[in-house]
């Protein structure tokens, strides 16, 4: 049975990226939730927040990753907040691995710098912002099955190590 590896972290930790090359390099196709969201409601995330909220948001979310996680064989980036909800991990678990993208505050910083596209982060302190959610997030973020810090590292040699952590655990697809 092909799984699917759903990638969670904060923003800015390379999710999206690191999705797309390790779908290229597994030849399965790859989904970002974020992107799903934003078609299904014809809104840009940014939007949805402001004249939606942000429960409505997580709603939404959730739908996506139920309906997401029903099948395997894709890589899934998921938007940052996922791991809020427990029933998302369980959903993402049923048929796949949960892999964290963690980095340090400072690289997270400077990765989202000037991204109008991220509600949580467009604030006077952005970087106090970011600190305030990986401690608040830690302990759900390190639910996953694997972890990987990408502050020093290209988004190939993430991939690499993701790819040997399947490869270890006997995952035939890597
Ligand atoms: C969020 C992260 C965002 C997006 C939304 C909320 C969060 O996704 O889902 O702005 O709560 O951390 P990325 O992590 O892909 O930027």
């Amino acid at each position: 049975m092909r799984m699917n590896i759903a990638l969670v972290g904060l923003m800015g930790t390379g999710k999206t990226t690191v999705a797309q090359i390790l779908a290229a390099r597994l030849t399965l196709p790859a989904v970002d939730l974020d992107a799903l969201i934003e078609a299904r409601e014809g809104m840009a995330i940014t939007e949805i927040f402001q004249r939606r909220g942000e429960a409505y948001f997580r709603d939404i979310e959730a739908r996506i990753v139920e309906e997401q996680s029903r099948r395997g064989g894709k890589i899934i980036a998921c938007g940052g907040g996922v791991v809020l909800r427990p029933e998302n991990l369980v959903h993402l678990r049923r048929q796949g691995v949960i892999v964290c993208l963690q980095a340090r505050p400072e690289v997270i910083l400077e990765r989202t710098r000037g991204s109008s596209q991220r509600p949580l982060l467009n604030v006077p302190d952005p970087l106090e912002t970011i600190r305030q959610l990986q401690q608040a997030r830690q302990a759900y973020y390190a639910q996953a099955d694997y972890t990987v810090d990408t502050s020093d590292s290209c988004p190939d040699r993430v991939v690499d190590a993701i790819l040997q952590w399947c490869r270890e655990r006997g995952d035939e697809q890597a």
